[in-house]
């Protein structure tokens, strides 16, 4: 899939700019500070639904603005064509698919953006929450049933927890329904989780191969929260006494947490960082090979500060890589990345906020 044209008002710098989006390969250069990465949180946004930058989703919001909108045409391999837009106003976000009203899971649906960044590494060395957001992003955009599975168990996790916040062990009939729930739900999830990483799996052992090959084979490992043994509400139900005294949920199906050993790297420690952003680059090449396996077409790729993030050897064998799969990819950087100087592609200059072509 591809953008064929991005429109994003009110976000950080960005006051209202336009861009016109073709197939390959697209830099955006400019100075620091200029609004590059802006313009790949905008995209990241319509399908995630969120930043890939921590913080409030309100400083997004360009200060002094009331209102924040991205809006997308996405052009489909099928040459479906559908108008995308999310936008926020005051507290609420709204999101519109061909001009219909819709939640939020509908538009992030219809659009898949992976994107690496400076903070990418944070997928290997980071908090669990990571790996598992990036882990059902790819199950949610495959498996059609997870994201009911998903709600019905956060809702019961937030019904249990506030039994627990109470401090009250209270009785057997007040906590039981909402751990088989969990239980029946937790379950779910880790088996849609389960098959999803299986797939990846093989798809993932190739991409670090591609990228990292010094490092040998790579196993991953996948922990979905609980005892392998056990079911979820029988756990939940012995765990009630020490859970009151944490005062919340703390083994389930929002425990789990995956990583990845290398032959010759087997723990996380064992990587310098550089090498921890090339596998995380492996993980996201991978999800986004088997999305396009599972749904016929890549997802949009952003690049944020390539040139900064990565040697000119991988910043080529990425490109490369791209390129012959024909994903639409957005690149920025404070000047174009040397591997991408002698090839045809667009280019687009970035400066306070304003966007220029110049290819
Ligand atoms: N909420 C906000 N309102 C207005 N301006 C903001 C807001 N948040 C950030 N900014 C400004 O918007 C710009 C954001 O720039 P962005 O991070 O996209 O720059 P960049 O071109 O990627 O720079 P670099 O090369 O340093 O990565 C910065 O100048 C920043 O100070
Ligand atoms: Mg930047």
């Amino acid at each position: 899939m591809r953008f064929e044209r991005l429109r994003i008002q009110g976000l950080r710098c960005l006051t209202d700019v336009a861009v016109e989006l073709g197939e390959g390969i697209h830099v955006f250069v400019g100075p620091n500070g200029a609004g590059k990465t802006s313009v790949l949180e905008a995209a990241y946004l319509l399908s995630h639904g969120r930043s890939f930058r921590s913080g409030a989703r309100e400083a997004l919001v360009q200060r002094g603005s009331p209102s924040l909108a991205v809006f997308a045409e996405l052009r489909s391999t099928d040459d479906a064509r559908r108008r995308l837009g999310l936008g926020r106003n005051g507290p609420r976000w709204e999101a519109r698919v061909d001009g219909v009203d819709v939640p939020l899971g509908v538009l992030v649906q219809a659009c898949a953006v992976v994107c690496f960044e400076p903070g990418s590494h944070e997928l290997i060395a980071g908090a669990a929450e990571q790996r598992r957001r990036f882990l059902d992003w790819g199950v949610f955009h495959v498996e059609h049933g997870f994201i009911g599975a998903w709600r019905r168990y956060q809702r019961a996790l937030k019904q249990r927890n506030a039994l627990l916040r109470t401090g009250a062990a209270g009785p057997d009939e007040l906590y039981a329904p909402w751990e088989h729930e969990l239980g029946e739900t937790g379950a779910a999830i880790d088996a849609y989780r389960r098959a999803y990483l299986d797939r990846l799996s093989p798809v993932l052992a190739a991409s670090a191969g591609f990228l990292l090959p010094e490092l040998g084979s790579v196993a991953l490992r996948y922990r979905r929260g609980w005892a392998d043994d056990r079911d979820l509400a029988g756990v939940l139900a012995e765990q009630r006494g020490r859970d009151l005294a944490r005062g919340h949920t703390t083994m389930g199906a929002h425990r789990a947490d995956w990583s990845l050993a290398f032959e010759h790297a087997p723990l996380r420690e064992h990587l310098s960082r550089g090498q921890e952003k090339l596998t995380a680059l492996s993980c996201l090449l991978a999800q986004a090979e088997l999305h396009a396996e599972r749904r016929g077409e890549w997802p949009i790729v952003c690049l944020d500060d390539l040139a900064s993030e990565l040697d000119l050897a991988h910043q080529a064998a990425v490109v490369e890589r791209l390129a012959a799969v024909g994903a639409q990819v957005l690149v920025t950087g404070t000047e174009c990345p040397v591997p991408l100087q002698p090839r045809p592609h667009r280019m687009f200059h970035v400066e306070q906020g304003q966007i220029r072509p110049l290819l």
